[in-house]
């Protein structure tokens, strides 16, 4: 604690980011293996021996990336008893933006009625949630911010080469969000290791605007094809056996606990045998791993939220146990984490208000925005009449000189 000086409290020091909210959002359309053999050269039997999905989630023609985030979202503000004017920054890591701007968190931004947050996107691939989780708890530990908000949302379908077998098989759509507040209490976000090696980004992107490819005449310098996904699987693979477990023991350190005081980690959902290989790098049991990905296959940035949804509703966690977060991807990026874990706020006598001012602030966001440009048109409408009228007298003016 520093005294200032005598009239004044205490300010305090130290300050904690603890998760106090948490939502996930899938689309219901399941697509299985057995209906990916209708689609490329693959079977079940491979996709399940070689990565452990049987499905994954297909967003619908009014589903997007920005709308399953939104649900997310509201699911974690109903968990952490939060309203959306209480918000100070959203943060949407995603590799399927709705734009490139306006941001995806600015347009949930919008439809939260969160009017005194900041909002952007982050890009770091499947890392983005761990990064954005990170960047947010520097925000509130440095005293800048006291909620935030951080979203991993993503309609992988929508940029798979559907011809390619090596990358289409992998991947779904889904959105899983959480709350982080300021406290006083020890705990929450501890510690964070992240990382980025961009020699390694030729092993899996998404070419698009401003992509070197544009600069060729053919739009196909690498053979991959613009807004489409490819992927070197086999070198990604070997990239994430080798990060996952030295990552670990890296923020491990740094957040001055043991791997045996771990409860729970929430890897990646990537491919099975990639958290078996890291769970023998570790010297752990696999059943030490959060593993959801044989139901939504590799919804990327939004994995690791929505693992950590129901490994909460599995009760995986208690209050004052260890997690560790690790994520892998596109950049090429990796990022861990450690979390001691808070829980949810127990409801009290405000909560149902809250739950009301909420559905209100929802309900009012079509009327608002409708509002702000109606209002918007009526003020150009009578700058412009105020512009005529001006000249009108300003010729009145000269007519009157001659
Ligand atoms: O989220 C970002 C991080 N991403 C990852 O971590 C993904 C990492 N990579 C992987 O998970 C794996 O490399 C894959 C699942 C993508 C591929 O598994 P693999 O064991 O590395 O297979 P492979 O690419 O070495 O291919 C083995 C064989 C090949 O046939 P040949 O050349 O041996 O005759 C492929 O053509 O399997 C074939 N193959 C397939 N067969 C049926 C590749 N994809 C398929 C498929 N169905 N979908």
């Amino acid at each position: 604690m520093v005294t200032p000086n005598n009239d004044m409290p205490p300010i305090p020091t130290t300050r904690y980011a603890h998760i106090v909210g948490w939502g996930m959002a899938v689309p219901e359309t399941i697509l299985t293996n057995d209906d990916l053999e209708a689609i490329v050269d693959t079977s079940d039997d491979w996709i399940r021996s070689r990565t452990g999905i049987k499905e994954r989630r297909i967003a619908g023609e009014t589903e997007s990336t920005a709308s399953l985030g939104l649900k997310a979202a509201r699911k974690a503000l109903q968990v952490a008893d939060i309203l959306p004017t209480d918000i100070d920054l959203i943060v949407v890591a995603t590799s399927t933006p709705e734009n490139i701007f306006p941001s995806t968190a600015s347009l949930i931004q919008n439809w939260l009625g969160a009017n005194r947050a900041g909002a952007f996107d982050l890009s770091a691939a499947c890392s983005g949630f761990v990064y954005g989780l990170d960047m947010a708890a520097q925000s509130i530990r440095s005293g800048s911010m006291q909620v935030a908000l951080v979203i991993g949302a993503e309609t992988m379908t929508r940029v798979m080469d559907w011809q390619d077998r090596g990358t289409c098989i992998l991947f779904g759509d889904g959105a899983g969000a959480v709350v982080l507040k300021a406290s006083n209490v020890e705990g929450g976000v501890l510690s964070a290791v992240l990382r980025s090696d961009g020699s390694g980004g030729e092993m899996l992107g998404i070419p698009t605007v401003g992509s070197e490819d544009l600069y060729h005449s053919d739009f196909s310098t690498h053979g991959h094809k613009m807004h489409k996904m490819h992927m070197n699987g086999g070198e990604v693979f070997k990239f994430a056996t080798r990060v996952i477990a030295e990552s670990i023991q890296q923020a491990l350190v740094k957040a001055n606990i043991g791997i045996e005081d771990l409860s729970l980690i929430v890897p990646h959902q990537a491919n099975l045998r990639i958290i078996q290989a890291a769970a023998r790098s570790l010297k752990v049991e696999p059943e030490l791993f959060a593993v959801n990905l044989e139901r939504y296959g590799n919804t990327s940035a939004a994995s690791i939220p929505i693992a950590l949804c129901e490994a909460i509703d599995q009760k995986r966690l208690n209050s004052g146990e260890y997690a560790a977060f690790i994520g892998f991807g596109g950049g090429l990026t990796w990022a861990s984490m450690i979390i001691q874990w808070t829980g949810a706020k127990t409801p009290d006598a405000r909560s149902g208000i809250n739950q009301q001012r909420r559905q209100f602030s929802y309900m009012l966001v079509r009327w608002r925005t409708q509002w702000k440009r109606l209002n918007q048109q009526v003020s150009n409408f009578l700058e412009q009449i105020t512009f005529r009228r001006s000249r009108i007298q300003r010729l009145r003016d000269k007519v009157d000189q001659l």
